[in-house]
């Protein structure tokens, strides 16, 4: 470890962290509750709740990349053997993929169905399916392979967490140095 690296993440990404996950959770769990919703009039207020979540995500995602990129962050722990070390790299760098791109096929997919105007605007009715449009298919695409990585992510956590036992989780939390 070098001396100038913190030994946590600053609490400005701590904040960005956890307020992506309550983010991302809530998108995904109102997401999956309307799907399967038919089009009516009854479906305006979850997809309206659900679309602000998700723009909200986009936001918050771009400047927590922004920040990880300029603050000084923490040494990379290893998990004790290269493949795991790699691993863990590229899923976060694909969590944060992920995560931007969930938000970015359901933006084109409410501007396919025309949905500003009719969520926010009041005006018109709600498109018959939403798979017509190309977007639909990605975002539904993506929506399982963003819940498996979040997953590994999880698991990973528990694994330094319980079995390395390294405290790795403080890291991402509020405190001194
Ligand atoms: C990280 C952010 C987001 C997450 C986790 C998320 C999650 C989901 C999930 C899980 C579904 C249901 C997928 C399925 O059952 O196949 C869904 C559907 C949908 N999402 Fe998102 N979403 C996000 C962002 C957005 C954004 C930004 C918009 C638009 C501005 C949006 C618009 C929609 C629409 C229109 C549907 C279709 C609902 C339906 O088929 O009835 N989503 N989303």
């Amino acid at each position: 470890m070098t001396q100038n690296s913190p030994k946590r993440y600053h609490p400005l990404q701590v904040t960005l962290h956890w307020l992506v996950v309550i983010l991302v959770f809530g998108a995904f769990v109102i997401g999956k509750s309307m799907s399967g919703q038919p089009n009516d009039a009854e479906k305006l207020t979850p997809l309206a709740l659900h679309m602000g979540v998700g723009i909200l995500t986009l936001l918050v995602i771009v400047v927590r990349f922004v920040v990880k990129v300029k603050l000084p962050k923490p040494e990379h722990v290893s998990a004790g053997n290269a493949a795991f070390d790699w691993i863990g790299k590229a899923v976060h760098y694909a969590l944060y993929l992920l995560v931007f791109l969930m938000t970015v096929s359901g933006i084109s997919l409410s501007i396919q169905a025309g949905l500003p105007s009719i969520v926010f605007g009041g005006s018109g009715n709600l498109p018959a399916d939403f798979y017509d449009f190309a977007a639909r298919m990605l975002h539904g695409f993506i929506a399982p392979a963003l819940f498996l990585l979040v997953l590994l992510h999880v698991g990973a956590a528990f694994y330094h967490q319980l079995a390395l036992k390294d405290n790795l989780l403080a890291r991402m939390w509020y405190g001194k140095g």
